[in-house]
């Protein structure tokens, strides 16, 4: 039995598109896997832990072979726990809009918890950057109010695919698939809604693929 974390990035509920396409590929997914489980991390309603100045003294601490004091350990531990429950999946689904050409700020503090050194990437001078969350797929499920195709000159703003990928190789990923329900303002609520349930008919195919 395989366990799939599925990270959801807006908080529009039922409205949001990338949240719709996330969850008719989880939909083709369980059908293909019944007995598999769906942990569902839901950075909007999810009190994540704040990265201040007290954990970061704890994560600096580590890097300078120092040891913690009670409070830095007690809040060091939090972050273990998440970057723990992240690492135990087996696959991954996400879901993100793109806000301000970038992903919403909950994610980006999410990534700020479990990216880590030690834990989700290694580095040595001799071998330099290393992911350490290696052999599982991840599945991304993206939307954004504009149109960002490739080759375009708008592309240059998308920094919301570009960026995701790059973390996500950094921190050891290889089989990363994604599709982009795009414009979902800019052209009107039809060509959002033919979007959105192309997006979805692809997703629940490739779900069951995964
Ligand atoms: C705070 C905020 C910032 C946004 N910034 C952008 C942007 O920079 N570019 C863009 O194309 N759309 C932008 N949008 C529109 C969203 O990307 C669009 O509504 C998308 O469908 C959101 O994903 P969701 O439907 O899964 O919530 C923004 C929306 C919000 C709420």
């Amino acid at each position: 039995m395989s366990t799939i974390l599925y990270v959801c990035a807006s908080p529009r509920g039922g409205r949001s598109h990338s949240r719709a396409v996330a969850e008719a590929f989880l939909e083709g997914y369980i059908q293909a896997h019944p007995a598999d489980q769906i942990i569902t991390l839901d950075l909007f309603t999810l009190d994540l832990p704040s990265f201040d100045g007290l954990r970061i003294n704890a994560k600096y601490n580590i890097l300078h072979g120092l040891s913690h004091n009670p409070d830095e350990k007690a809040a060091w531990k939090v972050v273990e726990e998440y970057i723990h429950d992240f690492k135990a999946a087996d696959k991954y689904v996400l879901a993100s809009p793109m806000w301000n050409f970038g992903i919403p700020y909950r994610l980006k503090h999410y990534f700020d918890i479990i990216v880590q050194p030690g834990y989700t990437f290694s580095f040595s001078p001799e071998t330099g950057y290393q992911g350490l969350v290696t052999g599982k797929p991840i599945f991304l499920a993206l939307a954004r109010g504009g149109q960002y195709l490739e080759g375009a000159p708008a592309a240059a703003f998308d920094l919301q695919r570009p960026y995701l990928e790059l973390i996500l190789k950094f921190i050891g990923f290889t089989d990363i698939r994604s599709i982009v329900v795009e414009p979902t303002l800019a052209a009107g609520r039809e060509v959002a809604q033919t979007r959105r349930q192309e997006g979805m008919a692809r997703a629940r195919e490739m779900g069951k693929d995964f």
